[in-house]
């Protein structure tokens, strides 16, 4: 095997993507090196080439999730071995393990086995949308960041133990939005209320969500159309999209002491955030953020699990042909809006 590998590089804030040869890293104790099969594509990877988002220095490689064969495990890997097929998301805090490229090091700890009923198309589109799902429902509260710090379907208990409860999700649609209405479901929350376009409305359905309010009607009336659903105060929110608009409502939505997560940054009116009537908090769907680790750990243990016995599907994919070479393109079509639609990039098909 050669030690150099095609990767595609940004020089710097907004500049066109390049294909080049960088080193082929080797992992240390605790890391796998792996061949990238697929490369699932974020709305992080366009603000990051586009705004700089995140970026800790240029030139970078972008790229969050992935999913490969392990081609090497360093001292002390336990939980994967050489040959294993593997998902795994990347970290802010580590430039080196993004997977615009065609292998990559990652710790083993935040790798998880892909199961059979899975494809490594459909896998590398899984790790962090998953991530942020779960981690708005189950995450601890640390203000700002955190989730509703609920008990996990995959704890003793855990499994339907919030029947009767109603929540709301904005955005059911998207890939986060997706994962969170399906463990909403396995945590018994009853009604699951989503907006989205009218054509999803089945789709969503076939998840988990009991009821899909269209998200072309006005998002002012959402409090009063979610009320005639819920029937009861509706204490948990959580806002897959995170527009101003979306955010604000789904804060109004709440009753008092009700609980909301969103998945960008705050764009709630300062007098309610400041009135501390209602806890408002981020999401990071980052699983090596220090304090998510204890629910990235064992979302990672359980995430082979959840898909295997189709507790948790994969969102809906298309595969991008051009390898590599095609990614620039693909982030401006994920950037123009997909319904309902993971894109995927094959960088061992780059030419
Ligand atoms: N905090 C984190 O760690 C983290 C991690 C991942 C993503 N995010 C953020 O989470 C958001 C979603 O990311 P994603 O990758 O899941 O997005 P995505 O799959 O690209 O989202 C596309 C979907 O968004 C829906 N949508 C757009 N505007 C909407 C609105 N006003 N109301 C309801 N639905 C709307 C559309 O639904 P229809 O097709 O039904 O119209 C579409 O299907 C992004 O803002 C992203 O930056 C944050």
């Amino acid at each position: 095997m050669s030690n150099k590998q095609k990767a595609i590089v940004c020089h710097e804030v907004g500049s066109d993507l390049s294909l080049e040869l960088i080193d082929i890293p080797e992992p240390g104790p605790n890391e796998v090196l792996v061949k990238l099969h697929a490369i699932g594509l974020n709305s992080l990877d366009w603000l990051m080439r586009e705004r700089g988002s995140f970026v800790k220095e240029w030139p970078a490689v972008f790229g969050f999730d992935a999913a490969g064969t392990v081609v090497k495990a360093g001292e002390a890997v336990t939980n994967v071995a050489v040959g294993d097929r593997v998902m795994h998301s990347g970290t802010l805090e580590e430039p080196q393990v993004f997977t615009f490229k065609e292998y990559t090091v990652i710790r083993s700890d935040f790798v998880a086995q892909v199961p059979a009923n899975i494809t490594l198309d459909e896998a590398s589109t899984i790790p962090l949308a998953l991530a942020t799902g779960a981690f708005a429902l189950y995450d601890s509260k640390h203000p700002p960041r955190g989730g509703f710090a609920l008990t996990p379907p995959w704890e003793a208990n855990g499994r339907g133990k919030y029947v009767g409860e109603p929540i709301v999700i904005v955005g059911g649609a998207s890939s986060v939005g997706q994962f969170a209405i399906q463990f909403a479901r396995l945590s018994g929350f009853s009604p699951i209320i989503t907006t989205a376009s009218k054509h999803n409305e089945a789709y969503l359905e076939s998840l988990g969500a009991t009821h899909v309010i269209d998200r072309a009607l006005p998002l002012a009336d959402l409090a009063m159309r979610v009320a005639a659903i819920a029937g009861r105060p509706v204490l948990y929110a959580f806002d897959a999209v995170s527009t101003p608009e979306t955010q604000n409502a789904a804060y109004d939505l709440l009753a008092p002491a009700g609980n909301l997560i969103v998945d960008r940054r705050f764009e709630i009116e300062e007098a309610k955030l400041a009135s501390g009537e209602k806890y408002v908090a981020l999401v990071s769907g980052d699983a090596q953020n220090l304090p998510s680790r204890p629910c990235a750990t064992a979302l990672y243990a359980h995430m082979t699990e959840l898909l295997a016995t189709g507790d948790i599907k994969p969102n809906r994919i298309e595969v991008v042909p051009g390898g590599l070479l095609a990614v620039q393109a693909a982030l401006s079509r994920l950037k123009e809006g997909v319904s309902a639609l993971k894109l995927v990039i094959r960088p061992q098909e780059t030419l």
